[in-house]
């Protein structure tokens, strides 16, 4: 499930459910990211199959008010830090959460976003949406280790009341030192925002099985909240957890020839034409367990992938 990543992970990961380590890679594949024109075209139809930003959407309607409920009592700014925001489609749902629980209340927000087409992406959006003029940007094109190498530079201190950090994990080398660094930086009353795949998931199914025969170049650590929250209870962080439930309808995988299905296989399995580069065993294999009970289900004749999310909301100390 590699969705766009820079630079910064490796084979780290190794106390927890990495299976970049160690990894017998069939040697005719290679990574879905190593061909960005087919990975942007994938990950677009991830989006048209799935409900992943619904259940995103659904999140930040019920669950949301109540974790920014206290953020920015007695503040007369608000301080909000998003990680690996994209082109701000869920942020500007999250901003709009903060607005109308502390109307009129200025909000300065770092955006850190390491590419430039998302966040050329992310400005033209905020152009045309109405309603964000007590909102001012402040546009970091890094990756997640730039920004914090930047922070431990500066001689001030900064405190964010509202860090999130939606889907990209994922593509951190030292994913403890990660939500240690973003922690540290949290306000007293401020919550950090943490979503990812479910371990309960069809994905966590497939990485555990898969993860080490499939092509991922370094470029992404099979990390679910699961990891996630044990990393927090080791190190004595206050937490809740909810589980987002999401599905992905997968059944053109199962058709012959089906362009389609070849690229929702391609984001699946993270191969570049997997259909035509896996060796017939492996592909066998995937393509039985992806209809099986660990990662679908059948629903009304059609084979419906499990793409559950949790989101994780961390207090501040
Ligand atoms: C799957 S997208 C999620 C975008 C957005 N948060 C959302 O959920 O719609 C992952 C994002 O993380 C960014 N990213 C990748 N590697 C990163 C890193 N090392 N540090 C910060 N962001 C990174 C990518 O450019 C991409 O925009």
């Amino acid at each position: 499930m590699c969705r766009n990543v820079w630079e910064e992970r490796g084979r780290g990961y190794r106390n927890f459910s990495c299976c970049c380590s160690g990894r017998k890679m069939e040697p005719a594949m290679r990574s879905l990211m190593s061909d960005n024109s087919r990975y942007v075209e994938s990950f677009r139809l991830f989006l048209k199959n799935s409900t992943e930003h619904q259940c995103m959407q659904q999140y930040i309607e019920s669950r949301l008010p109540d974790a920014v409920s206290s953020i920015g009592d007695g503040k007369s700014v608000i301080n909000v830090l998003g990680v690996g925001s994209g082109s701000g489609e869920i942020d500007l749902k999250i901003f709009s959460k903060i607005q109308a629980r502390y109307p009129g209340v200025a909000i300065n927000t770092d955006i850190v976003e390491p590419s430039p087409e998302q966040i050329l992406s992310y400005k033209e959006r905020v152009a045309k949406t109405p309603g964000l003029e007590n909102i001012n940007f402040i546009w970091n094109k890094k990756t997640s280790i730039e920004f914090e190498l930047q922070v431990k530079e500066e001689k001030t201190e900064r405190k964010y009341d509202f860090i999130h950090m939606i889907q990209m994990l994922y593509y951190v080398k030292d994913v403890p030192a990660t939500l240690r660094f973003f922690r540290s930086l949290l306000a007293a009353d401020g919550k950090l925002l943490i979503i990812l795949v479910s371990g309960s998931s069809g994905w966590s199914t497939l990485w555990k099985k898969y993860g080490s025969r499939l092509p991922l170049n370094d470029l992404c650590l099979y990390i679910t909240a699961g990891d996630i929250a044990d990393i927090l209870s080791s190190e004595g962080a206050k937490y809740q957890c909810y589980e987002l439930p999401s599905d992905m309808d997968i059944t053109e995988c199962f058709i012959d020839g089906d362009h389609n299905g070849d690229l929702l296989l391609d984001f699946l399995t993270e191969t570049c034409d997997f259909n035509k580069n896996a060796p017939p065993e492996l592909r066998e294999e995937i393509m039985q367990d992806l209809r099986s009970p660990g990662c679908s289900s059948m629903k009304n004749g059609k084979v419906i992938f499990n793409n559950n999310l949790s989101a994780i909301v961390v207090d501040g100390d």
